[in-house]
Protein backbone atom coordinates (compact mmCIF):
# COMPACT_ATOMS: atom_id res chain seq x y z
CA UNK A 1 0.00 0.00 0.00
CA UNK A 2 2.75 2.92 1.39
CA UNK A 3 4.73 1.40 -1.78
CA UNK A 4 1.76 2.23 -4.32
CA UNK A 5 1.25 5.68 -2.81
CA UNK A 6 5.10 6.11 -2.90
CA UNK A 7 5.39 5.90 -6.35
CA UNK A 8 2.44 7.63 -7.29
CA UNK A 9 4.14 10.81 -5.73
CA UNK A 10 1.32 11.28 -3.07
CA UNK A 11 2.99 12.38 -0.33
CA UNK A 12 1.29 11.65 3.69
CA UNK A 13 0.24 15.24 4.54
CA UNK A 14 -0.32 16.00 7.86
CA UNK A 15 -1.45 18.81 9.56
CA UNK A 16 -1.58 20.41 13.14
CA UNK A 17 -3.64 23.54 14.33
CA UNK A 18 -2.05 26.80 13.62
CA UNK A 19 -1.82 28.04 17.00
CA UNK A 20 -2.91 31.43 18.45
CA UNK A 21 0.35 33.54 19.55
CA UNK A 22 -1.48 35.72 21.90
CA UNK A 23 0.64 33.44 24.56
CA UNK A 24 3.29 31.17 24.70
CA UNK A 25 2.27 27.51 24.20
CA UNK A 26 0.95 25.02 26.42
CA UNK A 27 0.99 20.75 27.38
CA UNK A 28 -2.84 20.88 25.49
CA UNK A 29 -0.39 22.76 21.91
CA UNK A 30 2.28 20.13 22.61
CA UNK A 31 -0.35 17.01 22.89
CA UNK A 32 -1.62 18.12 19.20
CA UNK A 33 2.03 18.45 17.92
CA UNK A 34 3.67 15.77 19.73
CA UNK A 35 0.77 13.54 18.11
CA UNK A 36 1.04 14.74 15.14
CA UNK A 37 5.01 14.41 15.32
CA UNK A 38 4.65 10.91 16.53
CA UNK A 39 2.17 9.52 13.36
CA UNK A 40 4.31 11.30 10.83
CA UNK A 41 7.55 9.52 12.09
CA UNK A 42 5.56 6.36 11.86
CA UNK A 43 4.60 7.01 8.25
CA UNK A 44 8.10 7.62 7.53
CA UNK A 45 9.16 4.71 9.26
CA UNK A 46 6.88 3.07 7.20
CA UNK A 47 8.54 4.04 3.95
CA UNK A 48 6.11 6.65 3.32
CA UNK A 49 7.24 9.83 1.52
CA UNK A 50 5.41 12.83 3.95
CA UNK A 51 4.97 15.87 5.03
CA UNK A 52 4.22 17.49 8.42
CA UNK A 53 2.97 20.66 8.68
CA UNK A 54 2.58 23.00 11.86
CA UNK A 55 2.25 26.60 12.17
CA UNK A 56 0.96 29.80 13.96
CA UNK A 57 -2.16 31.82 13.42
CA UNK A 58 -0.89 35.53 13.69
CA UNK A 59 -4.32 37.47 12.74
CA UNK A 60 -7.49 38.69 14.48
CA UNK A 61 -9.03 40.35 17.31
CA UNK A 62 -7.09 38.58 19.46
CA UNK A 63 -3.83 38.75 19.07
CA UNK A 64 -4.37 42.60 17.98
CA UNK A 65 -5.42 43.19 21.71
CA UNK A 66 -3.01 41.42 23.25
CA UNK A 67 -0.05 42.84 21.25
CA UNK A 68 -2.29 46.39 22.27
CA UNK A 69 -2.61 45.41 26.04
CA UNK A 70 1.43 45.09 25.71
CA UNK A 71 1.84 48.07 23.77
CA UNK A 72 3.94 47.04 20.86
CA UNK A 73 2.03 46.40 17.13
CA UNK A 74 0.57 42.75 16.69
CA UNK A 75 3.51 42.86 14.11
CA UNK A 76 5.87 42.70 16.65
CA UNK A 77 3.99 40.87 18.96
CA UNK A 78 3.60 37.75 17.08
CA UNK A 79 7.49 37.96 15.41
CA UNK A 80 8.86 38.09 19.19
CA UNK A 81 6.33 34.99 20.00
CA UNK A 82 7.08 32.95 17.34
CA UNK A 83 10.86 33.29 17.55
CA UNK A 84 11.00 33.17 21.25
CA UNK A 85 8.41 30.60 22.57
CA UNK A 86 6.53 28.45 19.12
CA UNK A 87 9.66 27.73 17.41
CA UNK A 88 12.18 26.87 20.02
CA UNK A 89 9.63 24.56 22.10
CA UNK A 90 8.61 22.52 18.99
CA UNK A 91 12.62 22.23 18.94
CA UNK A 92 13.14 21.65 22.28
CA UNK A 93 10.46 18.60 22.08
CA UNK A 94 11.89 17.08 18.75
CA UNK A 95 9.10 17.96 16.58
CA UNK A 96 10.36 17.03 12.95
CA UNK A 97 8.00 19.80 11.35
CA UNK A 98 8.78 19.83 7.47
CA UNK A 99 7.52 23.35 7.05
CA UNK A 100 6.26 25.90 9.60
CA UNK A 101 3.63 28.31 8.26
CA UNK A 102 2.71 32.10 9.52
CA UNK A 103 -0.27 33.41 8.32
CA UNK A 104 1.31 37.11 8.32
CA UNK A 105 3.94 35.75 5.41
CA UNK A 106 3.61 36.69 1.82
CA UNK A 107 3.23 33.05 0.64
CA UNK A 108 0.21 32.89 2.57
CA UNK A 109 -1.42 36.09 2.39
CA UNK A 110 -1.04 36.25 -1.43
CA UNK A 111 -2.50 32.80 -2.14
CA UNK A 112 -5.58 33.92 0.34
CA UNK A 113 -6.25 36.77 -1.70
CA UNK A 114 -6.47 35.16 -5.05
CA UNK A 115 -8.68 32.19 -3.46
CA UNK A 116 -10.69 34.42 -1.98
CA UNK A 117 -11.04 36.47 -5.69
CA UNK A 118 -11.89 33.29 -7.08
CA UNK A 119 -14.69 32.43 -4.85
CA UNK A 120 -16.38 36.08 -5.79
CA UNK A 121 -15.78 35.22 -9.46
CA UNK A 122 -17.50 31.98 -9.39
CA UNK A 123 -20.32 33.38 -7.76
CA UNK A 124 -19.87 31.69 -4.17
CA UNK A 125 -19.68 35.58 -2.24
CA UNK A 126 -21.82 38.34 -1.63
CA UNK A 127 -22.57 41.34 0.34
CA UNK A 128 -24.78 41.25 3.33
CA UNK A 129 -24.79 42.59 7.08
CA UNK A 130 -24.35 40.26 9.84
CA UNK A 131 -25.84 41.47 12.90
CA UNK A 132 -24.96 38.85 16.24
CA UNK A 133 -22.65 37.77 19.12
CA UNK A 134 -19.37 36.76 18.59
CA UNK A 135 -16.68 35.36 21.24
CA UNK A 136 -12.87 36.93 20.49
CA UNK A 137 -11.57 33.88 22.11
CA UNK A 138 -12.82 31.66 19.75
CA UNK A 139 -13.32 34.42 17.17
CA UNK A 140 -16.25 32.96 16.39
CA UNK A 141 -19.81 33.88 15.10
CA UNK A 142 -22.20 32.20 17.66
CA UNK A 143 -25.41 31.20 17.43
CA UNK A 144 -27.78 32.32 20.64
CA UNK A 145 -28.02 29.09 21.40
CA UNK A 146 -24.65 28.32 21.44
CA UNK A 147 -24.46 30.11 24.52
CA UNK A 148 -24.76 30.16 28.47
CA UNK A 149 -26.79 32.59 30.46
CA UNK A 150 -24.98 33.68 33.44
CA UNK A 151 -26.51 36.46 35.81
CA UNK A 152 -28.49 37.46 33.05
CA UNK A 153 -24.87 37.62 30.69
CA UNK A 154 -24.24 35.89 27.73
CA UNK A 155 -21.15 34.16 27.64
CA UNK A 156 -19.15 31.71 25.79
CA UNK A 157 -19.19 28.01 26.82
CA UNK A 158 -15.44 27.56 25.82
CA UNK A 159 -14.14 30.71 27.53
CA UNK A 160 -16.73 31.63 29.82
CA UNK A 161 -16.17 35.57 28.86
CA UNK A 162 -19.24 37.94 27.69
CA UNK A 163 -19.85 37.68 23.97
CA UNK A 164 -19.88 40.62 22.01
CA UNK A 165 -22.21 42.21 19.64
CA UNK A 166 -21.17 42.59 16.02
CA UNK A 167 -23.06 44.68 13.62
CA UNK A 168 -21.18 45.27 10.45
CA UNK A 169 -21.93 45.01 6.79
CA UNK A 170 -19.66 42.32 5.58
CA UNK A 171 -19.00 39.76 2.96
CA UNK A 172 -20.62 36.43 3.02
CA UNK A 173 -19.92 33.30 1.95
CA UNK A 174 -22.82 30.90 0.45
CA UNK A 175 -21.91 27.86 3.03
CA UNK A 176 -25.58 26.45 3.82
CA UNK A 177 -25.27 25.83 -0.18
CA UNK A 178 -23.10 23.11 0.75
CA UNK A 179 -25.05 21.50 3.66
CA UNK A 180 -26.23 18.70 1.21
CA UNK A 181 -23.14 17.72 -0.02
CA UNK A 182 -21.01 17.96 3.40
CA UNK A 183 -24.15 15.30 4.81
CA UNK A 184 -23.61 12.98 1.46
CA UNK A 185 -19.51 13.14 1.92
CA UNK A 186 -19.97 12.23 5.54
CA UNK A 187 -22.51 9.36 5.16
CA UNK A 188 -19.69 8.41 2.21
CA UNK A 189 -16.66 8.48 3.62
CA UNK A 190 -17.12 7.76 7.22
CA UNK A 191 -13.39 7.89 7.86
CA UNK A 192 -13.31 11.65 7.04
CA UNK A 193 -14.50 12.17 10.46
CA UNK A 194 -12.94 10.72 13.31
CA UNK A 195 -13.68 9.76 16.17
CA UNK A 196 -17.12 8.47 15.71
CA UNK A 197 -18.64 10.99 18.21
CA UNK A 198 -16.65 13.60 16.61
CA UNK A 199 -18.72 12.09 13.03
CA UNK A 200 -21.74 12.19 14.80
CA UNK A 201 -21.48 15.67 16.40
CA UNK A 202 -20.89 16.96 13.27
CA UNK A 203 -23.82 15.10 10.91
CA UNK A 204 -26.53 16.86 13.20
CA UNK A 205 -25.15 20.30 13.46
CA UNK A 206 -25.27 19.77 9.84
CA UNK A 207 -28.52 18.40 9.45
CA UNK A 208 -29.99 21.19 12.02
CA UNK A 209 -29.08 23.73 9.38
CA UNK A 210 -26.24 25.96 8.52
CA UNK A 211 -26.27 29.83 7.61
CA UNK A 212 -23.70 31.29 5.45
CA UNK A 213 -20.62 32.69 6.91
CA UNK A 214 -19.80 36.65 7.28
CA UNK A 215 -15.68 36.17 5.59
CA UNK A 216 -14.91 39.05 6.31
CA UNK A 217 -14.22 42.38 8.88
CA UNK A 218 -14.52 46.06 8.80
CA UNK A 219 -13.87 47.30 12.65
CA UNK A 220 -10.38 46.98 12.70
CA UNK A 221 -7.51 46.20 10.24
CA UNK A 222 -5.09 43.37 11.58
CA UNK A 223 -5.85 41.16 8.65
CA UNK A 224 -5.53 40.21 4.83
CA UNK A 225 -7.13 42.88 2.94
CA UNK A 226 -10.32 41.97 0.85
CA UNK A 227 -8.89 41.67 -2.17
CA UNK A 228 -11.77 44.36 -4.19
CA UNK A 229 -12.53 45.98 -1.02
CA UNK A 230 -9.82 47.69 1.25
CA UNK A 231 -12.07 48.79 4.29
CA UNK A 232 -12.38 45.14 5.18
CA UNK A 233 -9.88 42.32 6.03
CA UNK A 234 -10.67 38.50 5.61
CA UNK A 235 -12.35 36.91 8.76
CA UNK A 236 -9.26 35.42 10.74
CA UNK A 237 -10.97 31.49 10.34
CA UNK A 238 -11.24 32.00 6.68
CA UNK A 239 -7.20 32.95 6.65
CA UNK A 240 -6.33 30.67 8.86
CA UNK A 241 -7.68 27.65 7.24
CA UNK A 242 -5.77 28.07 3.88
CA UNK A 243 -2.76 27.95 5.38
CA UNK A 244 -3.29 24.22 4.85
CA UNK A 245 -3.27 24.80 1.02
CA UNK A 246 -1.45 27.94 1.10
CA UNK A 247 1.71 26.22 2.64
CA UNK A 248 2.09 23.23 -0.18
CA UNK A 249 1.23 25.78 -3.21
CA UNK A 250 -2.58 26.34 -3.32
CA UNK A 251 -3.41 27.68 -6.93
CA UNK A 252 -0.17 27.99 -7.97
CA UNK A 253 0.93 27.46 -11.77
CA UNK A 254 1.05 23.43 -12.66
CA UNK A 255 4.33 23.74 -13.77
CA UNK A 256 6.06 25.59 -10.80
CA UNK A 257 7.66 24.54 -7.45
CA UNK A 258 4.27 25.70 -5.88
CA UNK A 259 2.30 24.11 -8.35
CA UNK A 260 4.17 20.61 -8.21
CA UNK A 261 4.39 20.80 -4.32
CA UNK A 262 0.16 20.89 -4.34
CA UNK A 263 0.00 18.09 -6.71
CA UNK A 264 2.16 16.02 -4.36
CA UNK A 265 0.50 16.23 -0.95
CA UNK A 266 -3.49 17.87 -1.97
CA UNK A 267 -5.32 16.53 -0.63
CA UNK A 268 -4.10 16.66 3.28
CA UNK A 269 -4.72 13.00 5.00
CA UNK A 270 -5.27 14.06 8.50
CA UNK A 271 -5.66 17.37 9.77
CA UNK A 272 -5.28 16.46 13.78
CA UNK A 273 -7.28 19.04 15.81
CA UNK A 274 -8.96 19.61 19.02
CA UNK A 275 -12.32 19.27 19.53
CA UNK A 276 -12.60 22.67 20.09
CA UNK A 277 -12.24 23.56 17.10
CA UNK A 278 -13.86 20.91 14.65
CA UNK A 279 -17.20 22.55 13.38
CA UNK A 280 -13.90 25.02 11.54
CA UNK A 281 -12.57 21.87 10.08
CA UNK A 282 -15.28 19.63 9.00
CA UNK A 283 -18.01 22.12 7.83
CA UNK A 284 -16.28 25.12 6.72
CA UNK A 285 -13.54 24.28 5.50
CA UNK A 286 -14.67 21.63 3.06
CA UNK A 287 -17.31 23.70 2.01
CA UNK A 288 -14.47 26.22 1.25
CA UNK A 289 -12.83 23.58 -1.24
CA UNK A 290 -15.58 22.33 -2.89
CA UNK A 291 -16.47 25.77 -3.89
CA UNK A 292 -13.31 25.70 -5.13
CA UNK A 293 -13.73 22.58 -6.82
CA UNK A 294 -10.66 20.87 -5.02
CA UNK A 295 -10.82 17.66 -3.13
CA UNK A 296 -11.35 17.51 0.39
CA UNK A 297 -9.45 16.00 3.48
CA UNK A 298 -9.10 12.78 3.84
CA UNK A 299 -9.63 12.90 7.50
CA UNK A 300 -10.27 15.48 10.37
CA UNK A 301 -9.41 13.40 13.79
CA UNK A 302 -10.19 15.56 16.79
CA UNK A 303 -8.63 14.34 19.61
CA UNK A 304 -10.24 15.08 23.66
CA UNK A 305 -8.79 17.79 25.85
CA UNK A 306 -6.42 17.88 28.40
CA UNK A 307 -8.31 19.34 31.23
CA UNK A 308 -6.88 21.48 34.65
CA UNK A 309 -10.17 21.11 37.69
CA UNK A 310 -12.33 19.46 34.92
CA UNK A 311 -11.98 22.31 32.17
CA UNK A 312 -10.30 22.64 29.16
CA UNK A 313 -6.81 24.18 30.02
CA UNK A 314 -6.47 27.23 28.34
CA UNK A 315 -4.13 30.35 27.60
CA UNK A 316 -6.89 32.97 27.80
CA UNK A 317 -7.60 31.18 31.63
CA UNK A 318 -4.20 31.11 32.26
CA UNK A 319 -4.53 27.51 33.21
CA UNK A 320 -1.52 26.21 31.04
CA UNK A 321 1.10 24.94 32.14
CA UNK A 322 4.36 24.79 30.26
CA UNK A 323 5.54 21.52 28.67
CA UNK A 324 9.20 22.34 30.38
CA UNK A 325 7.38 22.45 33.85
CA UNK A 326 7.18 18.79 32.84
CA UNK A 327 10.27 18.11 30.55
CA UNK A 328 12.19 19.21 33.08
CA UNK A 329 11.43 16.83 35.35
CA UNK A 330 10.51 13.88 33.19
CA UNK A 331 12.56 14.22 30.30
CA UNK A 332 11.46 15.59 26.74
CA UNK A 333 10.90 11.23 25.66
CA UNK A 334 8.76 10.81 28.94
CA UNK A 335 6.47 13.63 28.38
CA UNK A 336 6.22 12.84 24.75
CA UNK A 337 5.42 9.01 25.73
CA UNK A 338 3.03 9.85 28.95
CA UNK A 339 0.16 11.58 27.17
CA UNK A 340 -0.17 9.36 23.92
CA UNK A 341 -0.02 6.45 26.38
CA UNK A 342 -2.46 7.55 29.62
CA UNK A 343 -5.44 9.11 27.31
CA UNK A 344 -7.27 7.23 24.52
CA UNK A 345 -7.07 9.54 21.72
CA UNK A 346 -10.42 11.03 21.32
CA UNK A 347 -11.16 11.51 25.02
CA UNK A 348 -10.79 14.29 27.52
CA UNK A 349 -7.98 13.36 30.07
CA UNK A 350 -6.34 14.81 33.05
CA UNK A 351 -2.97 15.62 34.03
CA UNK A 352 -1.79 14.29 36.99
CA UNK A 353 2.00 14.12 38.91
CA UNK A 354 1.45 11.15 39.94
CA UNK A 355 0.24 9.77 37.34
CA UNK A 356 3.32 10.40 35.18
CA UNK A 357 5.45 9.46 37.85
CA UNK A 358 3.93 6.09 38.15
CA UNK A 359 4.20 5.24 34.71
CA UNK A 360 7.90 6.71 34.17
CA UNK A 361 8.79 4.30 36.93
CA UNK A 362 7.67 1.30 35.95
CA UNK A 363 6.98 0.81 32.33
CA UNK A 364 9.85 3.25 31.05
CA UNK A 365 12.42 3.42 34.05
CA UNK A 366 12.00 -0.59 34.98
CA UNK A 367 10.14 -2.43 31.97
CA UNK A 368 12.28 -0.50 28.87
CA UNK A 369 15.03 1.19 30.73
CA UNK A 370 16.14 -1.58 33.03
CA UNK A 371 15.69 -4.34 30.36
CA UNK A 372 18.36 -2.44 28.30
CA UNK A 373 21.33 -1.85 30.51
CA UNK A 374 20.60 -5.48 32.44
CA UNK A 375 21.34 -6.60 28.49
CA UNK A 376 24.30 -4.87 28.57
CA UNK A 377 25.88 -5.71 31.61
CA UNK A 378 25.50 -9.28 31.00
CA UNK A 379 27.15 -8.66 27.34
CA UNK A 380 30.03 -6.93 29.23
CA UNK A 381 30.05 -9.74 32.00
CA UNK A 382 29.48 -12.96 30.03
CA UNK A 383 30.61 -12.20 26.38
CA UNK A 384 33.47 -9.66 26.57
CA UNK A 385 30.96 -7.30 25.50
CA UNK A 386 30.45 -9.00 22.34
CA UNK A 387 27.17 -9.97 20.68
CA UNK A 388 27.26 -14.11 20.34
CA UNK A 389 25.96 -15.86 17.36
CA UNK A 390 22.54 -15.18 16.35
CA UNK A 391 20.10 -17.44 17.83
CA UNK A 392 15.72 -17.94 17.80
CA UNK A 393 13.31 -18.55 20.06
CA UNK A 394 10.52 -19.32 18.01
CA UNK A 395 7.83 -17.95 21.04
CA UNK A 396 9.53 -14.32 21.14
CA UNK A 397 9.84 -14.05 16.79
CA UNK A 398 6.11 -14.79 16.85
CA UNK A 399 5.36 -12.62 19.34
CA UNK A 400 7.43 -9.81 17.79
CA UNK A 401 5.97 -10.28 14.74
CA UNK A 402 2.01 -10.53 16.06
CA UNK A 403 3.25 -6.97 17.68
CA UNK A 404 4.50 -5.53 14.90
CA UNK A 405 1.06 -5.82 12.70
CA UNK A 406 -1.30 -4.79 16.17
CA UNK A 407 0.94 -1.79 16.33
CA UNK A 408 1.12 -0.75 12.78
CA UNK A 409 -2.88 -1.12 12.31
CA UNK A 410 -3.25 0.52 15.98
CA UNK A 411 -0.92 3.60 15.19
CA UNK A 412 -2.53 3.95 11.38
CA UNK A 413 -5.92 4.50 12.64
CA UNK A 414 -4.30 7.19 15.19
CA UNK A 415 -4.98 4.90 18.45
CA UNK A 416 -1.83 5.74 19.89
CA UNK A 417 -2.80 4.03 22.94
CA UNK A 418 -3.28 1.36 21.72
CA UNK A 419 -0.16 0.68 19.47
CA UNK A 420 2.52 1.54 22.10
CA UNK A 421 0.66 -0.70 24.43
CA UNK A 422 1.53 -3.45 21.78
CA UNK A 423 4.85 -2.19 22.07
CA UNK A 424 5.49 -2.36 25.66
CA UNK A 425 3.61 -5.62 26.15
CA UNK A 426 6.18 -7.48 23.80
CA UNK A 427 8.60 -5.78 26.29
CA UNK A 428 7.11 -7.14 29.22
CA UNK A 429 7.30 -10.44 27.64
CA UNK A 430 11.14 -10.16 26.74
CA UNK A 431 11.57 -8.84 30.51
CA UNK A 432 9.50 -12.51 31.19
CA UNK A 433 11.89 -14.68 28.59
CA UNK A 434 14.70 -13.01 30.47
CA UNK A 435 13.21 -14.06 34.29
CA UNK A 436 12.74 -17.44 32.90
CA UNK A 437 15.57 -17.67 31.31
CA UNK A 438 17.82 -17.24 34.29
CA UNK A 439 20.96 -16.38 32.54
CA UNK A 440 23.07 -15.01 35.36
CA UNK A 441 22.36 -19.05 36.90
CA UNK A 442 23.58 -20.51 33.75
CA UNK A 443 26.79 -18.65 33.84
CA UNK A 444 27.30 -20.04 36.57
CA UNK A 445 28.31 -23.14 35.09
CA UNK A 446 30.68 -23.54 31.34
CA UNK A 447 28.83 -25.72 30.03
CA UNK A 448 25.31 -23.83 29.45
CA UNK A 449 27.87 -21.46 27.74
CA UNK A 450 26.03 -21.93 23.89
CA UNK A 451 22.49 -21.76 25.86
CA UNK A 452 23.63 -18.42 27.67
CA UNK A 453 24.71 -16.63 24.44
CA UNK A 454 21.72 -17.47 22.82
CA UNK A 455 19.55 -15.92 25.73
CA UNK A 456 21.50 -12.76 25.37
CA UNK A 457 21.45 -12.98 21.44
CA UNK A 458 18.17 -12.90 21.95
CA UNK A 459 17.15 -10.37 24.43
CA UNK A 460 19.62 -8.08 22.30
CA UNK A 461 17.07 -8.50 19.18
CA UNK A 462 14.06 -7.88 20.68
CA UNK A 463 15.88 -4.50 21.97
CA UNK A 464 16.86 -3.89 18.48
CA UNK A 465 13.30 -4.15 17.72
CA UNK A 466 11.92 -2.00 20.76
CA UNK A 467 14.46 0.50 19.60
CA UNK A 468 12.78 1.20 16.30
CA UNK A 469 9.26 0.74 17.19
CA UNK A 470 10.07 3.04 19.85
CA UNK A 471 11.72 5.71 18.04
CA UNK A 472 8.67 7.45 16.74
CA UNK A 473 7.94 7.96 20.46
CA UNK A 474 10.88 8.70 21.96
CA UNK A 475 13.53 9.59 19.15
CA UNK A 476 16.79 10.63 21.04
CA UNK A 477 16.17 7.58 23.86
CA UNK A 478 15.84 4.94 20.89
CA UNK A 479 18.66 6.95 19.20
CA UNK A 480 20.71 5.79 22.63
CA UNK A 481 19.87 2.59 22.80
CA UNK A 482 20.26 1.21 19.23
CA UNK A 483 24.14 2.65 19.26
CA UNK A 484 24.22 0.84 22.79
CA UNK A 485 23.73 -2.17 20.46
CA UNK A 486 26.23 -1.12 17.79
CA UNK A 487 23.39 -0.93 15.71
CA UNK A 488 24.60 2.32 14.24
CA UNK A 489 27.55 1.06 13.27
CA UNK A 490 26.19 -2.48 12.03
CA UNK A 491 23.07 -1.76 10.65
CA UNK A 492 22.73 2.00 10.11
CA UNK A 493 20.62 4.90 10.59
CA UNK A 494 17.85 3.96 13.47
CA UNK A 495 15.64 6.29 11.43
CA UNK A 496 15.90 4.33 7.91
CA UNK A 497 14.54 1.26 9.70
CA UNK A 498 11.44 0.26 8.26
CA UNK A 499 8.16 -1.10 10.47
CA UNK A 500 7.65 -3.47 8.10
CA UNK A 501 11.26 -5.03 8.16
CA UNK A 502 10.95 -5.27 11.94
CA UNK A 503 9.85 -8.59 12.59
CA UNK A 504 12.62 -10.40 10.70
CA UNK A 505 14.73 -11.82 13.28
CA UNK A 506 18.90 -12.14 13.40
CA UNK A 507 19.60 -8.52 11.77
CA UNK A 508 22.19 -7.11 14.96
CA UNK A 509 25.35 -9.23 13.25
CA UNK A 510 27.23 -11.19 15.47
CA UNK A 511 30.32 -9.61 16.88
CA UNK A 512 29.23 -6.46 17.23
CA UNK A 513 30.13 -4.54 19.96
CA UNK A 514 27.54 -3.78 23.08
CA UNK A 515 28.16 -1.19 24.75
CA UNK A 516 26.76 0.39 28.21
CA UNK A 517 24.72 3.70 27.61
CA UNK A 518 23.81 6.31 29.84
CA UNK A 519 20.84 5.40 31.68
CA UNK A 520 17.58 5.43 29.42
CA UNK A 521 15.55 6.91 32.22
CA UNK A 522 17.15 8.27 35.09
CA UNK A 523 15.91 7.77 38.90
CA UNK A 524 13.53 10.90 39.65
CA UNK A 525 14.39 13.49 42.07
CA UNK A 526 12.20 13.18 44.77
CA UNK A 527 9.13 15.38 44.59
CA UNK A 528 9.44 18.47 45.74
O1 LIG B 1 -7.92 27.41 17.76
N1 LIG B 1 -6.25 20.09 25.43
O2 LIG B 1 -5.72 28.07 18.04
P1 LIG B 1 -5.47 27.76 19.58
C1 LIG B 1 -5.89 19.57 24.24
N2 LIG B 1 -5.77 29.36 15.77
N3 LIG B 1 -5.54 20.30 23.17
C2 LIG B 1 -5.51 21.62 23.32
C3 LIG B 1 -5.85 22.24 24.53
C4 LIG B 1 -6.24 21.42 25.62
N4 LIG B 1 -6.56 21.91 26.79
N5 LIG B 1 -5.72 23.58 24.37
C5 LIG B 1 -5.31 23.77 23.08
C6 LIG B 1 -6.90 27.94 17.35
N6 LIG B 1 -5.17 22.60 22.46
C7 LIG B 1 -6.81 28.42 15.93
C8 LIG B 1 -6.62 27.22 15.01
S1 LIG B 1 -6.36 26.11 12.62
C9 LIG B 1 -6.66 26.59 11.04
C10 LIG B 1 -6.60 27.54 13.56
C11 LIG B 1 -4.73 22.40 21.08
O3 LIG B 1 -4.18 28.43 19.92
C12 LIG B 1 -5.79 21.67 20.27
O4 LIG B 1 -5.21 21.15 19.11
O5 LIG B 1 -6.66 28.10 20.38
C13 LIG B 1 -6.72 22.82 19.91
O6 LIG B 1 -7.61 22.51 18.85
C14 LIG B 1 -5.70 23.87 19.52
O7 LIG B 1 -4.62 23.67 20.46
C15 LIG B 1 -6.26 25.28 19.61
O8 LIG B 1 -5.20 26.20 19.61
MG1 LIG C 1 -8.28 28.20 21.58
Amino acid sequence: MSQNKAAAGKSFYLSTPIYYVNDAPHIGHAYTTVAGDVLTRWHRQRGESVWFLTGTDEHGQKVMRTAEANNVSPQAWVDNLVETAWKPNWRALNIANDDFIRTTEPRHMERVQRFLQSLKDAGHIYAGKYEGPYCVGCEEFKLPGDLIDKDGEKLCPIHSKPIELVNENNWFFRLSAFVEPLLQHYRDNPEACQPESARNEVVSFLESGVNDLSISRSTFDWGIPVPWDKDQVVYVWFDALLNYATAVGLGDDPESAGGKKFAQTWPCDVHLVGKDILRFHAVIWPAMLMAAGLPVPGKIFAHGWLLVGGEKMSKSKLTGIAPSDITDHFGVDAFRYYFLRAIPFGTDGSFSWEDMHARYTSELANDFGNLASRLAAMVQKYCCGVLPAVSHDAGLEATLAATVEKADAAMCALDFQGGINAIMDFCKRVNGYVTEQEPWVLAKDPANQATLEGVLYNTAESLRALAVLLHPVMPATCEILWESLGANKTIGAIGDEQIGNVATWGQLPPGSLVEKSAVLFPRLETAE
